[in-house]
């Protein structure tokens, strides 16, 4: 094969390969395979599957690294004991489930480009299927924890006293903060069905007593007024159009204390929007089922605070070594 085609030829097996990890993640095929090798009948039998089927998705994830097969019975390799095993520290399964989900909305992105809108939006997920809103708040922890340390290890928090952490999800940037700073308290805005599954991760944490779960729209919600010392959105703008961020901005300046500072984290583009390749098809992602949702520039974030009143704007990298490297823009009321 010319070398040139490739790139196009290896995309052709990436996709594939990934539905492949995605239905066995939902599946959780891999916490049966952990530590001795399990037996393709045992398998079945547990998971209630055709045998046919799932010897050939079984044999596929061996040729793709996940497993190890001898005669017909498989065992984890080292990379899916690591990260694919329920219960595990390091656990990515939530987040693949999630993508196992949005699959559907990347399979209408054809209609998505004419029409500009999805099928289903992000609302609508998150109000009628639970199992897209437990999958996409636990994915989103599985993430999270290391830009969140690393956000958190890169804020001066000596002087703040309370923060908001608009659309927090499981809440794993509160926590981070939290955790930093022991005198401070956190307040978590987001969705009823969102916080339900937050109150679930929050039930057994030792910092529980110094979160409140605040039920609201972002949208709609007032954020007060002089409240806050520290007000965090986290990768929340790249869900709404430039007008949403823009009013969620002012209320932030609004709630803030004088001396407060907001936080914008999120995945961003180069000012050209081209790249970094992750941000670039991020936004793709956020095409097929948000209404107006984007990757913006850090530029368009300076402009975006700047007319909201917000000064001193700096900027920090998070997580600079990884793939999915994300940006950090912060802003003053002074
Ligand atoms: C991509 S997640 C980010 C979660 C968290 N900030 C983080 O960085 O891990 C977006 C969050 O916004 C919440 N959300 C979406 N639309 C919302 C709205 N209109 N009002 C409040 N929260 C909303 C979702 O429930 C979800 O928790």
């Amino acid at each position: 094969m010319p070398s040139e085609i490739k790139k196009i030829s290896e995309l052709v097996s990436s996709y594939r390969e990934a539905k492949v990890l995605f239905t066995a993640a939902s599946m959780d095929i891999f916490s049966l395979t952990a530590g001795k090798y399990a037996g393709l009948e045992k398998i079945c039998s547990l998971k209630n599957l055709d045998k046919r089927a799932a010897r050939i998705l079984l044999d596929a994830l061996v040729s793709a690294g996940f497993l190890k097969k001898r005669q017909d019975k498989y065992l984890n390799s080292a990379l899916a004991d690591k990260f694919l095993v329920v219960g595990g520290k390091e656990y990515v399964g939530n987040n693949l489930r999630y993508q196992n989900i949005i699959w559907e909305a990347w399979s209408g992105l054809d209609k998505v480009i004419k029409t500009g809108r999805p099928a289903e939006s992000l609302m609508d997920l998150l109000a009628n299927r639970k199992d897209f809103t437990e999958g996409y708040i636990r994915g989103m922890a599985d993430i999270a924890r290391k830009p969140a340390a690393e956000l958190a290890d890169r804020t001066e928090t000596g002087k703040i006293s309370e923060m908001l952490d608009v659309g927090g999800g499981p809440g794993t940037y509160t926590e981070a903060f939290l955790k930093k700073n022991p005198a401070m308290t956190g307040t978590i805005l987001d969705l009823p069905q969102t916080l339900g599954i937050t109150r679930k991760i929050f039930s057994s944490s030792p910092l529980k007593k110094r979160v409140r779960l605040m039920e609201g729209n972002y949208h709609k919600a007032d954020f007060g007024k002089d409240k806050y010392d520290l007000i965090l959105l986290s990768h929340v703008t790249h869900d709404e159009g430039p007008a949403a961020v823009g009013k969620m901005l002012k209320k932030a300046y609004r709630a803030l204390r004088r001396g407060g500072r907001v936080i914008i984290h999120d995945f961003m583009l180069d000012p050209d929007l081209t790249s970094p390749r992750f941000s670039a098809l991020f936004s793709v992602h956020m095409l097929v089922y948000t209404n107006k949702g984007q990757v913006y520039s850090e530029k368009e974030y300076a402009g975006m605070l700047r007319k909201a009143g917000f000064k001193n704007i700096k900027s920090a990298d998070i997580c600079k070594n990884m793939e999915n490297r994300s940006r950090a823009v912060f802003g003053g009321k002074t």
